[in-house]
């Protein structure tokens, strides 16, 4: 980043609101990172763009042997620092004052009554509802602190050393349920660290396509592209800053959606990116013969993916980068997973190091929704920026049993019909993801005066904020019958048409 822009880090303990601590700061025009708790001090005193630091909550306790602990000089910087719920238990701790584990837990939604008047609480109400999420608590303020309001229950919900520039509280001011939250960060932010908002894309794109020529040179840069939103997005920065050094290479698994090809060709081209697309069609469907274990059929296709991008760059030139759509969630979360194995997700972003190139990613410390403004200020086209999200292994884990090409036909043409009444309906915007399955059933039905034996097939249509849970989405019977009456009429070899009512968990969003 621009060695200009000012910075707040957030202190990483372990909270489940971390990311969304980075986002509320990012939003307010500052830019904001997550780092390590032990972060090295010198490098946060060498670093004249760092205004001030926030320390996350987290689930340990700081009463426990082995507590996430801070090098105390960081309290010594000058800097404003912003202590949540661990974040303030662990300050207080380290400041002298006295830290409780007790009956007396909060959580959920809390009123706080301000008792003292505190720049953090500037313009706000004198009482307002928070949101706990505590098993500790403070009970005695360090020397020279004041305590600034109390919860309804009468447990210390803010402190404050106003010369030293430190405020600590015992709430979550990033989550939603904390009415004023986002104007208690903006007083800390502004009017108690005074900093001046100076991000934005705008900057970050200046900052990023310098970076990148100072790094690439006149050196050689590789992309896969994937038709996604990240990857096209990449492919538009890097094209900006080296021109046609960049080569991308959007391989054809064959288990695309209809018409995505031209779609993706089409946006690129408009940027003049030397676009090589390899149609290996014959080659995924010759591998998928007969295979109808779903994970079977995922390894085979990321398997056959790896191959084929390497077999096929070699004959493309010789590259010195590989780039890569890698985000800032991807980050964070690499490392700390430990969640068992549901699915195994392949992306055309996540091919092995071994490849041998050295990696650039332009992306890794943007979230999803910067990415979209990105693209958009880069120029891509809305439909691309807005798309939905589409599984590495395409169609072939929404073809329920062994893939064909006329199963492969039979989605595209339903999934087309999908989309366009979804469209048509302007359900588009809040419906998250939407699509057809084709599953291994066939059941009895009559088409014109004639039995048919033909095959179900399944619709699945689901809110969510970001894939982790959803629930079903309630499209109108006047629409679903629509959609229905379409596909049995215009697709060959369905009869019958589902609605998938499930939630995730238990199910999943995909079939497979
Ligand atoms: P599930 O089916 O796990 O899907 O509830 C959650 C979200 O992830 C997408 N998905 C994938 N994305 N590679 C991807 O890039 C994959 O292998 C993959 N499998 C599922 C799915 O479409 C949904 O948005």
């Amino acid at each position: 980043m621009n060695k200009d822009v000012n910075k707040v880090l957030v202190l990483d303990f372990g909270s489940q609101y971390n990311q969304l601590i980075v986002r509320r700061i990012r939003e307010k025009g500052i830019y904001s990172l997550l780092v390590d708790h032990n972060i090295d001090i010198e490098t946060i005193k060498n670093d004249k763009s760092v205004k001030a630091i926030v320390f996350s909550g987290g689930p340990d306790s700081c009463l426990d042997p082995n507590f996430f602990d801070v090098d105390e000089r960081i309290y010594d910087l000058g800097l404003p620092i912003l202590g949540i719920c661990y974040g303030m238990q662990l300050t207080t701790k380290k400041l002298g004052g006295t830290v409780t584990k007790d009956e007396l837990k909060e959580y959920g939604e809390t009123i706080i009554k301000i008792e003292e008047e505190s720049l953090l609480y500037d313009s706000l109400p004198k009482e307002m509802i928070v949101w706990m999420s505590h098993g500790d608590r403070v009970i005695k303020a360090p020397e020279s602190f004041i305590v600034t309001s109390k919860s309804e229950n009468g447990v210390i919900s803010s402190l404050e050393n106003k010369e030293k520039n430190i405020y600590l509280i015992q709430y979550h001011l990033e989550v939603r349920n904390t009415k004023f939250g986002y104007e208690i960060l903006d007083n800390f932010l502004f009017k108690i660290a005074k900093i001046v908002p100076n991000y934005s894309m705008n900057t970050f794109i200046e900052g990023k396509v310098k970076e990148i020529k100072e790094e690439v040179k006149d050196q050689k840069v590789l992309l896969g592209i994937s038709g996604g939103v990240d990857s096209s997005v990449v492919a538009a920065l890097i094209k900006k800053a080296i021109g046609n050094n960049l080569t991308c290479m959007f391989i054809n698994h064959g288990l695309l959606r209809k018409n995505e090809v031209e779609l993706v060709q089409k946006s690129l081209k408009a940027f003049d990116i030397n676009l090589v697309t390899i149609d290996a069609s014959e080659k995924f469907l010759k591998a998928l013969k007969d295979v109808e274990e779903p994970e079977e059929k995922r390894k085979i296709i990321g398997k056959l993916f790896v191959d084929t991008f390497k077999e096929e760059s070699k004959k493309l030139d010789k590259f010195d980068y590989l780039a890569q759509g890698t985000l800032y969630t991807d980050v964070i979360e690499s490392g700390t997973k430990t969640a068992k194995t549901i699915k195994s997700h392949h992306n055309v972003g996540g091919l092995p190091k071994e490849l041998g190139f050295k990696l650039i990613e332009p992306l890794r410390t943007l979230f999803k929704d910067e990415v979209r403004d990105l693209g958009l200020k880069l120029g891509l086209p809305c439909s691309l920026i807005h798309r939905q999200p589409f599984p590495g292994p395409g169609l072939a884990i929404r073809i329920i049993g062994n893939v064909t090409k006329e199963k492969i036909k039979i989605v595209q043409d339903s999934d087309a019909i999908l989309q366009e009444e979804i469209k048509n309906a302007n359900l588009d915007k809040e419906i998250w993801q939407y699509f057809t399955v084709l599953s291994n059933v066939k059941s009895v039905g009559v088409k014109g005066d004639e039995r048919s034996y033909e095959y179900m097939l399944g619709i699945r249509a689901v809110t969510s904020i970001d894939g982790m849970t959803a629930n079903f989405a309630h499209i109108p019977y006047d629409v679903l019958t629509k959609i229905s009456s379409r596909i049995v009429n215009e697709v060959k070899g369905v009869n019958r048409v589902t609605y998938d009512i499930t939630q995730k968990p238990p199910s999943t969003i995909e079939w497979e």
